[in-house]
């Protein structure tokens, strides 16, 4: 049985809630991908002075900002909350205190105003990030999701079970950003931070490492690229410690940038030489907001005549419009859940088999 509404797809109107990290969001997002209203509330500078998210710190914001940033987002859509027809919630990956109060508040929503409860998978939806307020894509895809948690490829037949070619091992690239902003003294989060350094630096600066973890693996590891600036920028252990002068820091930061860089690009270039029948890019996460990283993705795309769909840049970052959008999705198919839902600190997706 098809639990699907019917009718048309622009009258159905989906809520998305998203508080897996140290974002409140939620959005009105319809059926056919139109972002009807989109509210981010950030905390990162409660989080700052520690130099990274705090969990306990993030829930409580969460419980603080949610019920608000909700209220306005149905406020800007026009609507009222009677309005809706579903509650989609990112219920995993992310922090669980902080996925706890985003399921719990979306269960008492779909509860009382009696419509669908639809989870998202946090790391599937910033695949569709690309695809809200723009026309429709030709499916298979590539998915590209870079961001301060992973760093995954996909092949995408749709979306809502997308399958995965490749993830990093270790750091994820955009802890790795945050990471290397904290050993140059930039302030948290560290991407934006690395990204406005680098660009007065040298990127052949340093010829830093890019793992390679086989010729036929679409893995990442980017911890041995961490410790390599680690040792550029403070010294070999028992060796005098370099100047980390302003030319140095810049350098380092740039050099730091175009290892991610070329480490996304292989991996870009093997997926697609491995899936020819793919004819477009979906890409996702905070670390597509990095300009650098955008002009290596037009240029492998263009370079292959390939689609390619990167968002906005308010939503390469985490926001509530990707969840509602991939949740509008999973609604027309069919799906929603109970309000058993539990949030979960990990992503699940199908693999490749080899
Ligand atoms: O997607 P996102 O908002 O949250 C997660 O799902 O993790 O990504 C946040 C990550 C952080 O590590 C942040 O430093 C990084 O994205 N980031 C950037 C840029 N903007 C955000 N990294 C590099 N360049 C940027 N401009
Ligand atoms: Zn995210």
């Amino acid at each position: 049985m098809s639990l699907a509404p019917s009718g048309d797809p622009t009258k159905i109107l989906v809520l998305g809630i998203e508080t897996s990290c140290d974002e409140t969001a939620a959005a009105v997002v319809d059926g056919c991908g139109h972002v009807r209203s989109s509210v981010v509330a950030t905390q990162h500078e409660l989080h700052a002075e520690y130099g990274g998210v705090v969990p306990e710190i993030a829930s409580r914001a969460h419980l603080e900002h949610l019920l608000p940033v909700i209220r306005r987002a149905v406020r800007d859509a026009g609507i009222t909350l009677a309005d809706l027809d579903a509650i989609a919630v990112g219920h995993r990956p992310g922090l669980i205190g902080a996925l706890l109060v985003g399921t719990s508040v979306a269960k008492g929503l779909a509860l009382a105003l009696e419509i669908p409860l639809v989870g998202v998978d946090h790391v599937h939806a910033h695949l569709v990030a690309g695809l809200l307020d723009a026309p429709p894509v030709a499916f298979p895809s590539l998915g590209l999701v870079v961001s301060g948690g992973h760093s995954s490829l996909y092949l995408v037949e749709d979306p809502i079970s997308p399958i995965l070619l490749g993830r990093t091992i270790d750091d994820a690239i955009g802890e790795a950003f945050d990471k290397v902003a904290a050993m140059l003294g930039l302030g948290h989060p560290g991407g934006p931070e690395v990204e406005r350094l680098a660009a007065g630096g040298d990127s052949d600066a340093f010829d830093f490492p890019v793992a390679n973890l086989g010729k036929d693996r679409m893995d990442f590891s980017f911890s041995g690229l961490k410790t390599a600036v680690l040792y550029a920028a403070k010294g070999q252990p028992g060796r005098t410690p370099p100047i980390l002068d302003e030319r140095r820091r810049a350098d380092l930061a740039a050099s730091f940038q175009f290892a991610t860089i070329k480490a996304v690009r292989r991996n870009l270039r093997r997926a697609f030489d491995r899936h020819p029948e793919v004819g477009s890019l979906l890409v996702g996460g905070g670390v597509s907001a990095n300009q650098a990283v955008r002009a290596m993705l037009q240029t492998e795309a263009a370079a292959r005549s390939i689609d390619l769909r990167l968002p906005p840049l308010e939503w390469c970052v985490d926001n509530g419009a990707m969840i509602a959008g991939l949740g509008a999705r999973r609604l027309a198919a069919g799906e929603t859940d109970g309000l058993d839902l539990a949030p979960a600190a990990t992503s699940r997706s199908t693999v490749m088999p080899d």
